[in-house]
């Protein structure tokens, strides 16, 4: 058995962990988890303030999950889906289109949010070129500014978080990119556009690139990576529209709001959308392995359809993609929805964190503060009466959060952005807990 000092040690030997500059890293070894709680090999007990990462739906541990990934281990672990099939993945495909907004039948599964949007955009282009007529001209994507879609090359042509991923753009397509209507952009300073602004930008893309679009790719409610900007309620419903009108499909990125985070099972629900493809991934399983799904519909099914000397095939697959031990784990989060009301229970919940919320907003460096559901975040800001950003250089956001262990939450930033997202499954008193926790790590770094 490894003690944690030699674990730690060989954790910064060994690891190259995502996101994070090495040469700073300081190791945190969670060991388990329990609940809403995750535990580090010292035994110090911490709030999941990230839902790890935005996927633990139902918390740590839940009995119900750990059971049915046991079942299906005494079943089998692995099996490839391409051209095989198994029960689980079969039972799985079939609940979430039960769950889905009506038409999204069709289920591809893959690995991870990044596959579930490659799967969308390959599958958008190829639409078209086997639609009738081909229009085999519509090679590019709308895409919002500011928007974070993945990591993968093509996620990253569709993406908009520059300081992530300017400097990838040599290997990767532009998409026409469009003013985000829920944050001013940071690298400009430049306000959002209003409702009716956004929406005629849009109609200005599809109309100034008419012949060429095969698809607008979104964020529905919320970009949740640009630092939870909140969309203008109407956005999402208006896109949709201008999508039919101008015939060029929609792609939705539920990766992060799918499965509960906005107060509906998926956020295009409240504004009565459905998509041409529907990207899930994250709660999918809620957190516990590795899964995608992009949904779609009856008409880009049918355009993949024929014998296999017509080349109709979609010829793009994960190894992973429709795991039995995913589907297994993914059947039962949905059951928990169904049987705990997860949705139901939502609302207190979504409350309490509005309060709170408007308490750390009185704060004299918190900024603009911005809630979507149960999720939130809060700019760390030099000056509040101005709104100007500290240098991004101090970390504020960082330290906010590395602050706020101590006071026994873990949280993770986006930029200078500090953000509450916690499991659905917290309790109200445990929420107290998590945003005190905020609120102590804000005030340690901003008011010394
Ligand atoms: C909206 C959105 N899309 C896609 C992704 C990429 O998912 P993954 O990290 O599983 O590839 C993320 C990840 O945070 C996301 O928030």
């Amino acid at each position: 058995m490894l003690s944690p000092e030699e674990l730690r040690h060989w954790d910064r030997h060994h690891v190259w962990h995502a996101f994070t500059q090495m040469h700073e890293y300081e190791p945190l070894l969670i060991e388990r988890g329990e609940g809403t709680w995750l535990v580090d090999s010292d035994g110090t007990r911490y709030l999941d303030g990230s839902a790890s990462m935005w996927c633990a739906v139902h918390g740590h541990r839940h009995p119900r999950l750990d059971s049915a990934l046991q079942a299906q281990l005494a079943k089998v672990a692995h099996t490839t889906n391409l051209g095989l099939s198994n029960p689980t993945t079969v039972e799985f495909a079939r609940r979430l289109a039960e769950v889905a907004p009506p038409g999204l039948d069709r289920v591809f599964f893959s690995g991870d949010g990044s596959s579930a949007i490659e799967t969308a955009l390959k599958m958008a282009f190829q639409y078209w070129l086997q639609a009738a007529p081909p229009r085999p001209g519509r090679t590019r994507f709308i895409a919002i500014g500011e928007a974070y879609h993945g990591d993968t090359l093509g996620a990253i042509g569709v993406g908009g978080v520059d300081r992530f991923t300017a400097m990838f753009a040599p290997l990767t397509f532009e998409a026409v990119r469009l003013p985000s209507p829920g944050g001013p952009c940071p690298a400009t300073g430049r306000p959002a556009p209003p409702l009716g602004e956004a929406l005629a930008n849009v109609e200005q893309a599809l109309v100034s690139h008419a012949g060429e679009v095969a698809a607008i790719i979104m964020e529905p409610l919320m970009q949740a990576a640009a630092g939870i900007y909140v969309h203008p309620p109407g956005f999402l419903r208006g896109v949709a529209e201008l999508a039919r009108r101008h015939d060029v499909l929609l792609i939705l990125d539920e990766v992060a709001v799918g499965f509960g985070r906005t107060g509906t099972m998926f956020a295009c629900q409240q504004e009565d959308v459905t998509p041409d493809f529907l990207c899930l991934a994250k709660g999918l399983t809620a957190g516990y392995l590795p899964m995608a799904a992009t949904l779609t519909t009856e008409r880009v099914w049918n355009a993949f359809l024929g014998s296999h000397t017509d080349r109709r095939t979609f010829f793009h697959g994960h190894t992973y993609g429709g795991n039995p031990l995913a589907a297994a784990v993914g059947i039962a989060s949905l059951d928990i929805f169904r049987d705990e009301r997860t949705l139901e229970s939502l609302p207190p919940k979504i409350e309490r964190l509005r309060e709170h919320a408007t308490r750390i907003a009185a704060l004299p460096h918190v900024g603009a503060v911005r809630q979507c559901g149960l999720a939130a975040g809060f700019d760390l800001v030099a000056d509040k009466a101005s709104g100007t950003a500290y240098p991004w250089q101090e970390r504020r956001g960082m330290r906010a959060c590395l602050a706020a262990r101590s006071h026994g939450a873990l949280l993770r930033p986006l930029g200078d952005v500090v953000v509450a997202w916690p499991p659905l499954s917290i309790t109200l008193e445990e929420l107290d807990h998590l945003l005190a926790a905020t609120a102590a790590g804000i005030r340690a770094v901003t008011e010394v």
